[in-house]
């Protein structure tokens, strides 16, 4: 499918359908709406006069254009309330009507940008959210279909009549596309079963991936982690047939630069519970447990892409954990690779475990900030839902950014306190630390834990387990692995401008 951007008038478009659309409240439309609508005689007007479309939220509506315009399909989506309106709702109208599109038969659609007129958003950002809109509500999961999912598109066109404003709508689209086609990367990853995505496949992805966007790429296996005394990847991956692996990228920008972001994500293959097995309906989506590990590799992958002038680093624990005749057992003590000493009070409790072995390891690049990012407990589900990752931090300048981003991207965090006193739940009496906390406060003192090895540097921690997969179609997010984190990770490192305060 091709998303691309021309200049010229959309009622002169040959497409098969073409998208306008709509705020709420109203009852004339205006720019190329009401430029469509005249064509139409008033046919759009007539349709809200009558009730049957007041430009609610992602509501959809399509006419037929009998013969006024090229394309033989008008379809109008709301924008909702004008004054409500925001850089993601542009991205949902976009998804939304990219979806009705193919769902209706169409091959050729053309579009406004949503919000680059009426609604006041800036031109670059409005195009790049339709089309990252576009690219994210049209993906499918395809690895194992056999039929061809029946409709696709073939291409969708943004069409800008301004002049002055099409080299800014074409930046937008163009830089859509490729933020679209990164985290739809990170939901194949995610989406893949776990006995076809071992940690030697993921690395492997991550390696050919690095190759095309000219990252460097060290790959780990079990010796060398061995070597780095990283001995809780091992412990963790004991239980298991397949070897770990701990995955290295490094973008180093060509001028000089003292800023260095690392970004760390738990990249747990498949998680069983290990000897705390997990009872069935919860092992269900494990899978999916490497989602925080993907969606470094997606951000890393914008990185190459737009090559951004601080260093940038990810690093992707890669592991089973399995309950295997070796596999490492509740109240085993495994010792980090800086010298500290965890009790396993639960395997199932993993992958601050395998963080805990890569932030360490983090600290060899003095890092400016670290960015760990996991699907790690259940409990920030019980907290946040589906709608934000939690977000814990030993640093407000560091959190601050990572909210902005969020807002930006419309992958929204929320902050849980992190205040010394959780950490008394994982005090451990025979050993510095141990891997549980508790029922109370459960993502916190997994953070509580990771906090121990950050060596104090600037650290905000994202608990992503509620929003790496969703089991509600969502306009831009459809049923199944979300590719949560490649956008916000990439938004962090693309706004870092001058470091922190
Ligand atoms: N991978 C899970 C967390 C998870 C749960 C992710 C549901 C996505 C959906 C993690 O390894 C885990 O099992 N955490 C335990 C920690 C507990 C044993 C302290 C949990 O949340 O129950
Ligand atoms: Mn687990
Ligand atoms: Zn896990």
């Amino acid at each position: 499918m091709k998303v691309t951007a021309v200049q010229g008038n959309i009622l002169e478009y040959d497409a098969d359908l073409v998208v306008v659309n709509l705020f709420e409240g109203v009852t004339t439309p205006g720019g190329a709406t009401g430029a469509v609508d005249r064509a139409l005689n008033g046919q759009i007007t007539d349709l809200i006069a009558a009730g049957d479309f007041e430009g609610k939220l992602n509501e959809t509506l399509y006419l037929y254009s009998n013969g006024a315009l090229p394309a033989r399909r008008i379809l109008i989506v709301g924008l909702g309330k004008q004054d409500e309106f925001t850089l993601d709702r542009a991205r949902q109208a976009a998804g939304k009507a990219a979806r009705t599109a193919r769902d209706l038969g169409a091959k050729r659609v053309a579009s406004i940008v949503h919000g680059a007129g009426i609604g006041g958003l800036d031109p670059v950002d409005a195009a790049r959210a339709a089309a990252e809109g576009t690219v994210l509500g049209l993906y499918r999961y395809q690895r194992y279909t056999s039929d061809e999912n029946g409709k696709e598109l073939d291409s969708v066109t943004f069409v800008e009549a301004d002049a002055e404003k099409f080299a800014a709508v074409s930046q937008g689209v163009s830089e859509g596309l490729a933020i679209g086609d990164a985290q739809n990367f990170v939901r194949d990853l995610a989406t893949t079963p776990g006995s076809d995505l071992p940690p030697a496949a993921l690395a492997e992805a991550a390696s050919s991936m690095a190759q095309e966007f000219g990252l460097q790429c060290t790959i780990l296996g079990p010796e060398e982690i061995a070597a780095e005394n990283m001995n809780v990847i091992l412990g963790v991956s004991r239980g298991s047939d397949q070897p770990c692996r701990f995955i290295v990228l490094d973008y180093t920008p060509d001028e000089v630069t003292d800023q260095t972001i690392v970004l760390a994500g738990k990249g747990i293959t498949f998680d069983t519970g290990g000897l705390n097995l997990k009872p069935g309906d919860s092992m269900r989506h494990m899978e999916c447990d490497m989602a925080g590990g993907a969606s470094v590799i997606g951000a890393m992958r914008l990185v190459g892409h737009f090559k951004p002038s601080v260093r940038v680093i990810g690093l992707v624990p890669a592991s089973e954990n399995m309950p295997g005749g070796n596999a490492f057992k509740p109240g085993d003590v495994l010792r980090a690779a800086n010298g500290k000493t965890i009790e396993i009070d639960n395997t199932d409790a993993e992958g601050r475990l395998v963080l805990a072995d890569a932030l360490c390891y983090a600290q060899r690049y003095d890092p400016t900030a670290i960015i760990d990012i996991a699907t790690l407990t259940g409990a920030v589900i019980i907290a946040l839902g589906q709608h934000a990752a939690g977000l814990m931090t030993n640093h407000a300048g560091l959190a601050a950014k990572v909210v902005a981003a969020g807002e930006v991207t419309g992958e929204r965090v929320w902050e849980l306190p992190l205040w010394p006193e959780y950490e008394e739940q994982v005090k451990s009496t025979i050993a510095d630390v141990k891997n549980t906390g508790g029922r109370a406060a459960g993502s916190i003192t997994g953070a509580a834990l990771l906090k121990l090895f950050v060596d104090e540097k600037p650290w905000v921690h994202l608990d992503v387990a509620g929003v790496d997969f969703t089991d509600m179609d969502r306009p831009y997010i459809p049923k199944g692995s979300s590719g949560f984190g490649a956008r916000l990770l990439f938004q962090v490192v693309r706004d870092w401008e001058d470091g922190l305060e």
